[in-house]
């Protein structure tokens, strides 16, 4: 597989897709020489899958991230800048993310902010905080061309958050997630429109239903085939992907 980017973030990397992307990116031919593994908890169970990993390959980078916390958001923007040296970030991948399956009578007020705040208002404050290194990797690239190797945000969504494809999941209201993700990717076509201009590609992914906690072991697709599929659309990324909602395996969903 041809080299990603010179620099990567992933939120919510302590487990599921975002740990497994950690998996992968180190062992790929030419791995990015700086991974920031970014979770909310570092220290103690939550955090040691990463641990191990970063014990052994020095280009990963644990670095504390909670995606509703501004503060811990500019930390981690500030952290990562010092590691990168006066060089810019290339890919942002914003993974992290909560489910929830309430039903019209069952959902309450709390469990609906509480699920926009960690999947729309989250993926925001990062991008935001993260903006200036992101501009400066897309500046100093020598390709010009759109692409994660040059400067992207990732945002992962879901194929639930398909307006047109609403009425194909039957029993599975979900208000707080499948609203959400539908405003993640809105905010994800805005950061396309707004950010083009900048040379910084957008886009949206779905990753399958993927057996993880969230997928539950009832999913098809395994975390390793996802996340394989996910880094073979990342490297094949251009401009005409730009503000995209695609899937794992590089088909192009409805909205
Ligand atoms: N699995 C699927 O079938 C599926 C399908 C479609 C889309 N997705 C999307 O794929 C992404 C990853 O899902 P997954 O299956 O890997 O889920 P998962 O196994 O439940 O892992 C979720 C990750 O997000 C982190 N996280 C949650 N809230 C956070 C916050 N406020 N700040 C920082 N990190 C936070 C969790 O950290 P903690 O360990 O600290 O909780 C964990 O690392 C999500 O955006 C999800 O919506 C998954």
């Amino acid at each position: 597989m041809a080299p990603l980017a010179r620099s990567i973030l992933v939120t919510g990397s302590n487990r599921g897709i975002g740990l497994e992307l950690i998996q992968q990116l180190v062992k790929m031919d030419e791995p990015p020489e700086h991974i920031f593994a970014t979770c909310r908890t570092p220290t103690g169970p939550r955090g040691k899958a990463l641990k191990d990993l970063a014990s052994k390959h020095s280009n990963v980078h644990i670095i504390q991230l909670e995606v509703e916390d501004q503060s811990s958001v500019k930390a981690a923007a500030l952290a990562v800048g010092s590691l990168l040296h006066g060089k810019g970030l290339n890919l942002l991948i914003n993974n992290a993310g909560v489910n929830s399956y309430a039903t019209l009578e069952t959902v309450e007020q709390q469990e609906m902010l509480s699920a926009f705040n960690t999947n729309v208002v989250g993926p925001i404050l990062v991008a935001k905080e993260f903006l200036p290194l992101l501009k400066k990797a897309a500046r100093e690239a020598a390709v010009k061309d759109m692409s994660c190797q040059r400067a992207a945000i990732i945002n992962i969504t879901s194929k639930l958050a398909s307006i047109e494809r609403g009425f194909e999941v039957i029993k599975a209201p979900m208000y707080p997630y499948r609203a959400s993700k539908a405003a993640l990717n809105m905010v994800t076509v805005c950061f396309a429109l707004e950010l083009e201009e900048e040379g910084i590609l957008c886009t949206v992914i779905h990753p399958g239903w993927v057996k993880t906690d969230m997928g539950t072991e009832q999913a098809p697709v395994t975390v390793q085939n996802s996340v394989r599929g996910i880094l073979n659309v990342l490297v094949n990324l251009s401009s005409a992907s730009n503000g995209a909602f695609l899937d794992w395996e590089g088909n192009t969903l409805t909205w």
